[in-house]
């Protein structure tokens, strides 16, 4: 397919005339059930978006005119689908359903994990209470989201999370933490990472102060690159690999995850690549037009190319879930937000939307001000979960997840004033997910259906999600002023600031 043709599926979009949301279920009875998706205890409620039969006949046809088939069977046949970076993207082998020897060999290094996991829990390591997982950006972010998510009722250890390079960061991490009886789990898929490798150091004086003599003996060090872990001062028989092929905000599923599956337990981790195996399944056979996570692309794209919306915004409505917004900024920003495609040309077109997003109904009282009546169009993700799981009476939750509900129909009806300052405009569109509940496995589906959809949007896109050169360079500055904090060739600006702070 040359530019040119592709260009003429987007004039497709462009061209269609879009109906209001009111006018969409006025015309057409059967809307709910056409833009909506039951799948494995999650409810996708397409239907309060623009999106209708005739845009999703369009959509299809330029996920063909892009082989998004043949796109996503690379994916699952382990082929290099990084191309710049000359690698495939492995996560898919993690939860069983991508090559065959990439899922062996996974496999067999999750038997390491779990050896360790049965020795720690033997107390191999002593008694251990406390876990201090160290990593930063994709190995931090999963594993804290599920441990925030899942281990709220009866975590089997404690488990802090450190990721930036601040000594705040630090005392508050630790701040709960034992040294005599607290391990280490230092993930990093390079080993090299500044921040990491700096707590690292720190995690280490800690013990050590703390009176533990062999500090090393308590860290695990879970990696891609396990010379580099030796290198560090890691023994060899505590080191967790997993592949280059598994990219890091791809690698919960990993032994990137294994901080998590002692706190949450085994059986958990394995119900979370159940839950994630079964969402590749459906991503991989099921029909372009009922394919949720091409669906959802369908739908980012149109609000991104056609309404030019430059955000979009996710509002879990469960606590548990505060974390997966920050969770879908890496995901989605580091995966998308690119400006070349794939053969080095010039996107020529808006690629990934800003993600944001909170919880309600804090939101509710904070940002929806601008999402009801600002002037820019914000599509809105609403997350909630059928089955509470507190303490409290069943109306609490269920005054929750009303509240959810009206955000969505508040957004889509607005309400006419003769008074422009309480008028609603309306037609503001919002996806609703609904989880029966939220467990491991019900997790595992949602995070590996976020996965799909990222690299639906970067097939439609014809860009590679899986490299993330552009946090590159302000890792080669900030070791430059490292070294050299009064080199000339550097700007005023920064020279003043480095001045200032006594650098
Ligand atoms: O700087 C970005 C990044 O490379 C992310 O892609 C990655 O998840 C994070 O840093 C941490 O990298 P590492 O796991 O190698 O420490």
């Amino acid at each position: 397919m040359t530019p040119a043709m592709a260009g003429q599926d987007w004039n497709a979009i462009d061209a269609y005339e879009v109906q209001s949301l009111e006018a969409l279920f006025e015309r057409d009875e059967g809307r709910l059930s056409a833009f909506s998706l039951e799948l494995g205890g999650l409810y996708f409620d397409w239907s309060k978006t623009h999106l209708d039969a005739g845009l999703l006949e369009r959509f299809v046809a330029i996920a063909e005119s892009k082989d998004f088939a043949a796109a996503r069977d690379s994916l699952f046949a382990g082929e290099i689908v990084n191309a710049t970076e000359g690698r495939p993207a492995e996560h898919v082998a993690e939860r069983g359903t991508g090559a065959p020897d990439a899922v062996e060999l996974a496999s067999g290094r999750r038997g390491r994990m779990r050896a360790l996991l049965d020795a720690i829990e033997a107390g191999a390591f002593g008694d251990i209470t406390g876990v201090l997982h160290i990593g930063i950006g994709g190995s931090v972010l999963g594993p804290a989201l599920l441990v925030d998510a899942l281990g709220r009722n009866g975590s089997r250890a404690e488990v802090r999370f450190l990721s930036n390079i601040d000594g705040a960061a630090f005392d508050d991490a630790v701040s709960t933490l034992d040294p005599e009886t607290t391990l280490i789990v230092a993930a990093s898929k390079t080993f090299t990472t500044a921040e990491t490798m700096s707590n690292l150091n720190a995690a280490i004086g800690w013990l050590r102060e703390g009176g533990v003599d062999d500090p090393f003996g308590r860290v695990i060090a879970v990696t891609a690159h396990p010379e580099a872990a030796v290198e560090a001062g890691v023994d060899e028989t505590r080191i967790l690999q997993f592949s280059e092929g598994v990219g890091g905000r791809y690698s919960l599923w990993s032994a990137v995850g294994f901080s998590a599956a002692l706190a949450l337990g085994w059986s958990s981790f394995e119900e979370l690549l159940e839950g994630a195996a079964e969402m590749d399944r459906h991503f991989r056979y099921a029909e372009p037009a009922s394919n949720a996570p091409l669906v959802s692309a369908f739908i980012d794209r149109l609000y991104v190319r056609k309404f030019e919306c430059q955000t979009r915004a996710a509002f879990a409505y469960d606590e548990r879930l505060r974390l997966l917004p920050s969770y879908l900024q890496q995901l989605e920003m580091e995966s998308n937000g690119k400006s070349v495609r794939l053969d080095g040309s010039p996107i020529g077109q808006p690629s990934a939307p800003v993600t944001w997003g909170g919880t309600g109904t804090d939101a509710q009282h904070a940002v929806f001000q601008l999402l009801h009546q600002g002037t820019v169009l914000v599509p809105v993700e609403f997350l909630a979960v059928t089955e509470a799981e507190d303490s409290l009476p069943p109306d609490h939750h269920r005054q929750l997840l009303l509240n959810a509900f009206a955000q969505g129909a508040a957004l889509m009806r607005g309400k006419k004033s003769d008074d422009p300052h309480r008028s609603y405009p309306g037609n503001r569109p919002s996806t609703t997910i609904l989880l029966d509940r939220l467990d491991a496995r019900t997790l595992g589906a949602l995070i590996a259906f976020y996965e799909h959809r990222t690299f639906a949007n970067a097939i439609l896109l014809d860009i590679n999600p899986f490299d993330q050169f552009g946090v590159e360079l302000g890792k080669e500055i900030a070791r430059k002023l490292d070294e050299s904090a009064d080199d000339e060739s550097f700007d005023p600006s920064t020279k003043t600031l480095i001045e200032r702070a006594g650098l």
